[in-house]
């Protein structure tokens, strides 16, 4: 059985280690996607872990997965807020999609605190720096048993 789970990263997440530190960690991508390929082996899931900073890369991914994985995590970046194409990919797919977020964007500015995707997603996990991506596939593990 296909056990994969994507991990989808929108814009300005390859920048984690040195952008703003104090909100996000001082964790880089790299060390985020080490964590969740330590996570997918516990939980008996390959991680495909992908990052990009273009919108219609993320719609790609987003029907990439209906077909060769059994669920996505997906930190969207700032298209959380404005993406009513990422909004219509999640409903267009059948594997469930949860959304997630290192920092808790209901303590930070007004523009934050509006999802355009959380509406088609199974659920959101937020403020849980990167432990939230480690969560998001312990909450898709509970979904796909
Ligand atoms: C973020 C929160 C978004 O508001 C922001 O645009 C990001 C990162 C987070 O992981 O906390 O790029 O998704």
């Amino acid at each position: 059985m296909n056990k994969t789970i994507f991990v989808l990263n929108g814009p300005n997440l390859n920048m984690l280690g040195k952008r703003e530190p104090g909100i996000y960690g001082g964790k880089t991508l790299k060390d985020i996607e080490a964590d969740c390929i330590a996570a997918g082996r516990d939980y008996g899931f390959s991680v495909d872990f992908r990052q990009s900073n273009h919108e219609g890369v993320l719609v790609d991914w987003l029907h990439e997965a209906d077909d060769k994985a059994i669920g996505v995590a997906i930190n969207a970046g700032a298209y959380t807020h404005t993406s009513v194409a990422l909004h219509d990919a999640i409903r267009a797919i059948s594997v469930p999609v949860i959304e997630l977020h290192i920092s808790n964007v209901h303590a930070r500015e007004e523009f934050r605190h509006h999802s355009k995707i959380a509406a088609a997603c199974k659920g959101v996990i937020c403020g849980f720096g990167p432990a939230s991506y480690v969560l998001a596939l312990h909450a898709l593990k509970t979904m796909t048993d």
